[in-house]
């Protein structure tokens, strides 16, 4: 009996602590004008019920609260807003206080020239450097030339083999990237920046704890290295008479540039380049191959489009800017791809005043300081807008009739992705090279994770034969 009462006030006292801490937490958030919601426990939030329920939790709050929510998740308090129209305000109206609300981590290893780290003027400095490298003409003159050599090689020799395509294209965003940006082929530079870079990203997705045996800390020796070895590229450069045609013989070339950088600006820029394009144009060519896999129909189609670019060609002739053009049907798979898949949750912005929202929540004021979470992925599978939305079917993107002002899988507003061309551009000519050379299935056994990031954890593994 005595045991029993022992039990039973433990449990009542633990339930009173927590009830009583709850209270208090929501206590602390409550103010005039903030959206509904829950705050969760001090410090932590809501943020495992995020990150363990993922989108189930965000369309629970939206079912209790309506489209802009409060909420405490990843460290800050923060409004959710699924409300198209207060989405496409904030994004397009940087200016009126909304700056980039990533976290700590990701600022600190990405630089303080990041241009997720930087807004105003300075901004605008740094995109209009980076919009000179990725134009449409950079791409048609320079940059599609690359990427055709780099996948021709890079997809060479997968025949009768079992590979983890996810590893492939990781690999191939990446030394593609790097090609482009230095002229840096698969060798001793690139064996050596390889798994710098990879410890790299993981940093930047972890928390801020400085000690020897955190990811966190890891990121940034990583980051300490790979500024070395950029700054040695420099240097060398500066050296030396030639200049390469690449990214960053561009950067470099003040004169014939407008946006001059600094070397340290130069370096954020690559940083910012390589890190913006890996995971996802790997992310999205690897769910492009799942897709098309599970989509025959669809991949007969696909093969119909590069089969005939083929047929003009001699085999060794490159794709060129006409080729990359004629891929209506790609260009679809790409977008159904990144929509179905959800590749990008959404963005994140932080207030530097404090604002009110319009739209569907008006009168709602957000405090200074506070994050926004523009969260995009419910939009992707809105059947007013794509009919059977959880099918994959890339004709949808073909029907003129579709509306897109609601497709934020690059962002938007002076934001929006300024590598989306390059990107697009990368991820089709890697699916040339993959629907005319090979044939595929799976393997079979593997996972596939939606939240908070598409990933195969253990990979995908699928078994190649040439076509
Ligand atoms: C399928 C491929 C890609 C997708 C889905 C994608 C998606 C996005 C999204 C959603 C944003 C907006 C972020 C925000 O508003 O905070 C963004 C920004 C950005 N993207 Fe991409 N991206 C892709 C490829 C690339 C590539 C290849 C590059 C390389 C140049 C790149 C460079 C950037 C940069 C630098 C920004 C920041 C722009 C700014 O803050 O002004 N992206 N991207």
């Amino acid at each position: 009996m005595a045991v029993f009462v022992v039990i039973f006030g433990v449990v009542l006292g633990v339930c009173l602590c927590s009830t009583a801490l709850l209270r208090w937490n929501e206590m602390r958030y409550r103010k005039k004008g903030l959206p509904p919601g829950t705050m969760g426990w001090p410090v932590f939030g809501e943020t495992t019920e995020f990150l363990k329920q993922g989108p189930g939790f965000m369309k629970n709050q939206r079912t209790r609260y309506g489209s802009c929510f409060k909420s405490h998740i990843l460290g800050c308090p923060t409004i959710v807003s699924m409300d198209p129209e207060v989405n496409r305000y904030i994004l397009m109206n940087e200016s009126k206080g909304f700056v980039p609300g990533y976290p700590q981590s990701m600022l600190d290893i990405l630089g303080k020239c990041n241009i997720a780290a930087v807004h105003g003027s300075t901004h605008r400095h740094m995109r209009g450097a980076l919009l000179a490298l990725v134009s449409p003409s950079m791409i048609r003159e320079q940059l599609l030339p690359k990427i055709d050599e780099f996948m021709r090689s890079h997809l060479s020799k997968w025949d009768d083999k079992v590979i983890d395509i996810q590893e492939k294209t990781n690999e191939m965003a990446l030394l593609s990237s790097l090609k482009q940006i230095a002229g840096i082929e698969s060798g001793s530079m690139s064996q050596a920046f390889v798994p710098e870079f990879f410890k790299l990203v993981v940093g930047t997705l972890s928390l801020p704890i400085n000690l020897p045996s955190t990811n966190y800390h890891r990121g940034f020796e990583a980051r300490k290295n790979i500024v070395s070895m950029l700054r040695q590229l420099i240097e060398k450069r500066k050296g030396s008479q030639e200049t390469p045609n690449d990214m960053l013989s561009l950067l470099m070339n003040g004169e014939g540039n407008r946006y001059k950088l600094t070397d340290e600006e130069i370096i954020d820029q690559i940083i910012t380049i390589l890190y913006s394009g890996y995971e996802t144009v790997s992310t999205t060519s690897m769910m492009a191959i799942k897709y098309l896999h599970d989509h025959p129909r669809v991949l007969e189609e696909l093969r119909k489009e590069h089969l005939t670019i083929r047929e003009r060609k001699r085999p060794d002739d490159p794709i060129n800017w006409d080729d990359y053009k004629s891929m209506r049907f790609t260009r679809a798979v790409i977008y159904e791809t990144s929509r179905l898949a959800t590749i990008v949750n959404g963005v994140l912005r932080k207030t530097t005043q404090e604002m009110e929202l319009n739209g569907e929540c008006p009168g709602f004021v957000i405090p200074k300081g506070w994050r926004i979470y523009v969260y995009t992925r419910e939009i992707n599978y809105d059947p007013c807008l794509y009919p059977e939305p959880l099918t994959f079917n890339p004709w949808r993107w073909l029907d003129k009739s579709l509306d897109t002002q609601n497709y934020f899988i690059f962002g938007g507003g002076t934001r929006q992705c300024p590598g989306k061309e390059l990107g697009i551009a990368e991820i089709s000519t890697f699916l040339h090279y993959f629907v005319t050379r090979y044939r595929w299935e799976e393997v079979g056994g593997d996972k596939l994770m939606k939240f908070p990031r598409v990933e195969a954890p253990n990979g995908l593994h699928i078994r190649v034969s040439s076509y």
